[in-house]
């Protein structure tokens, strides 16, 4: 790719360079399409995506933690030679980001699994299938290589097998247990916007989608004509998007525990993945479970709230991590969030929402120009600290953005 975002040598970059969708001329950032895509998508579904659990103090934070570290750039170092390039895993990555598991993407955009995994594939990024995806994790693999599988998984040894020998069956190389969600939240925005699991037809949801006629027509009707109606595909048995009566069986979530990691790692022959770990000693047996990776993440702020900003316990978890492959995400929205995250000990990181919200409104071309505009403020801000590789991206690049250490020096 180029400072300007495209790669000419792709032809289907070509195509979309000459005409793409006209409200990305207004998405200069990746927050910039959370207000576009509240004008898309209906309150209900707008309202859980974007929201988290109780007072919003976890989702708070973890946008507020990023500010409270200032970056010490070096200046006159010759970067021409930078490149954002990194390896996870044993596969080599255009860029040190993916995209992380969303279950409501194919309730907000049309085809929205699948066009994250192909806007990922495309840039040759990972993606992260939600276990509570619409889609069959099958046809995203088929469709975006660089997938991942992300499983909410119960603590039952018959589930979990069952799981496993699909994911492996359908060519996944990484599984991802989410260890955060022994209960659900309490997500009283959900309840405040009129959001329902499975959705209902309410009176607020029918009002929100004619005035919404994109998702309407775009992403409502256009699903049911050409899919019929989706269901929760990967997870227990499967439950419609709309029903009065459904229920979805979450099993017994709560008696999940690590024995369950230790027996996913002597059935999975992949990588294996624990996502929502934030206290060192929890990557220490993770570690010593077998796993390969951990996410630190406090599930964007949508289980606990008042939960850790992962960035703070970062650099203890990574002094546990030994071998093992420590990745973040909650509330990464900058280049230099990401370059700020490397520098205290995470390889990798991956952002949900701005890409949830860039598929509602532009589709795929809306989630590549994301992708683009993450690439390129990482490609300028390696510039402008003043180095070439991520490797370079070490804790002397950093200091406290508040307090007075500066006058002991
Ligand atoms: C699912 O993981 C959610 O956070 O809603």
């Amino acid at each position: 790719m180029t400072t300007a975002g495209q790669d000419w040598s792709n032809p289907v970059d070509w195509a979309s360079a000459l005409r793409p969708p006209r409200v990305l001329r207004r998405m200069l950032a990746l927050d910039d399409f959370e207000d576009a895509a509240r004008r898309v998508i209906p309150r209900p579904i707008f309202g859980y995506v974007s929201g988290g659990a109780e007072t919003n103090a976890a989702l708070r934070g973890n946008r507020a933690v990023w500010d409270e570290v200032a970056l010490v750039p070096r200046t006159l170092v010759d970067v021409s030679g930078r490149s954002q390039k990194t390896t996870l895993f044993g596969r080599a990555y255009d860029s040190p980001f993916g995209i992380a598991p969303m279950g409501g993407t194919a309730m907000a955009a049309y085809e929205g699994d699948l066009v994250l995994a192909r806007a990922a594939a495309a840039a040759n990024i990972p993606m992260i299938l939600s276990g509570a995806a619409l889609t069959p994790l099958e046809r995203i693999k088929e469709a975006g290589p660089t997938a991942w599988f992300q499983c909410y998984l119960p603590g039952d040894a018959g589930p979990i097998t069952q799981l496993v020998e699909r994911c492996a069956r359908a060519g996944y190389e990484t599984i991802c247990l989410t260890a955060d969600v022994p209960v659900l939240a309490n997500r009283e925005n959900n309840v405040r916007s009129g959001f329902n699991n499975p959705l209902r037809l309410t009176p607020r949801l029918a009002w929100d989608g004619l005035v919404r006629p994109r998702w309407l027509f775009g992403m409502l009707l256009r699903t049911l004509l050409t899919h019929g109606m989706p269901h929760t595909e990967n997870m227990g048995p499967r439950v419609p998007l709309f029903s009065r009566t459904a229920h979805r069986d979450r099993g017994k979530r709560d008696q999940l525990s690590w024995k369950h990691l230790e027996l996913m790692r002597r059935l999975w022959k992949g990588r294996l993945v624990v996502k929502g770990v934030l206290e060192a000693e929890d990557a220490r047996i993770a570690r010593e479970s077998g796993a390969d990776g951990v996410i630190v993440s406090n599930h964007g702020g949508r289980q606990l709230d008042g939960a850790a900003a992962p960035l703070r316990v970062l650099p203890g978890i990574a002094a546990q991590a030994g071998n093992m492959t420590v990745m973040l995400d909650s509330g990464v929205r900058r280049g230099t969030d990401v370059l700020k995250a490397l520098a205290l000990g995470a390889q990798f990181v991956f952002i949900g929402r701005p890409f949830l919200f860039a598929a509602a409104v532009a589709g795929e071309p809306g989630v590549r120009h994301a992708i683009r505009l993450l690439h390129d403020e990482i490609d300028r801000d390696m510039a402008l600290i003043g180095i070439n590789g991520l490797a370079e991206m070490r804790r002397e690049r950093l200091m406290p953005a508040r307090g007075v250490e500066f006058l002991k020096g």
